[in-house]
């Protein structure tokens, strides 16, 4: 099971929005995935709630991060876990960290946001991980700024991801439906980005996309089914 966080302490990077189309390109390459929602806000949670289909979500706190994971290891059935992080600068997302096999951290453009990404990428190099980033929001054909950013983010401890995500629409109306831009509009420019950056963090983690699932998998309500009847 890989452990993939999404982490960005500057509001409205991205997070949800990378987390819920992450999550259905690896359902739909075969895929057992859930989401961890660690964010009070629990947008990912409230968005699979809606969805009311795979892939299932959870909002817990982070101090029962470790214990979720661990659970769920033992179970040994989930391939992919994606924790979505508030955006406050207090210890959710480095408990994540700790526990993730790689930190992706969406960055949208402005000067703001350097200063937010400071602290994130500060946290996760204290986590020991070395940080991603991934372009958010680009505007199309702004290559200008494109490669400010790009300039300005060479003194920072951390990688790019090959793969940039630009301000479309499918990201926004996602949010709102309960359905990514994969599965509704799987032939726009916004599916061929998730696709591109779901095949290359699957390289990063090692995971096989090919794999058959069993359909008697153990789910995380299961899980919390056993934990009730341990605690009762
Ligand atoms: N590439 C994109 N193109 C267009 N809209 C986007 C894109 N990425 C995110 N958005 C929109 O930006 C807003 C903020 O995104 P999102 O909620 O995913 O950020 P967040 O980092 O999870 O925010 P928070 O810190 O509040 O949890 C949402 O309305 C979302 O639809
Ligand atoms: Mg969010």
């Amino acid at each position: 099971m890989k452990v993939l966080e999404i982490w960005s302490e500057k509001g409205g990077a991205g997070k949800s929005t990378l987390t819920i189309h992450i999550a259905v390109a690896a359902k739909l390459a075969g895929l057992k995935v859930a989401i961890i929602d660690i964010d009070p806000q629990a947008s990912s949670a409230d968005w699979a709630d809606q969805r009311g289909s795979e892939p299932e979500a959870v909002a817990i706190p982070s101090s029962r991060l470790d214990k979720l994971l661990s659970d769920l290891r033992a179970n040994g059935d989930m391939d992919l876990v994606i924790i979505d992080t508030p955006r406050e600068a207090n210890n959710a997302g480095y408990i994540a960290a700790l526990a993730a096999d790689f930190v992706l951290v969406p960055f949208k453009r402005g000067g703001f946001d350097f200063r937010a990404l400071k602290r994130t990428i500060d946290s996760c190099l204290l986590a020991k991980k070395r940080p991603c980033l991934l372009l958010n929001g680009m505007r199309i054909g702004a290559t200008r700024v494109e490669a400010d950013v790009r300039e300005a983010l060479v003194e920072h401890e951390c990688d790019i991801a090959p793969v940039v995500f630009h301000d479309r629409a499918p990201y926004v109306t996602a949010s709102i439906t309960g359905f990514t831009a994969q599965e509704t509009e799987p032939d726009s420019a916004a599916a061929a980005e998730i696709g591109e950056l779901f095949t290359w963090i699957s390289r990063q983690l090692g995971l096989s996309t090919t794999r058959q699932r069993d359909k008697k998998a153990v789910s995380l309500s299961t899980t919390k089914q056993r934990d009730r009847k341990a605690a009762a």
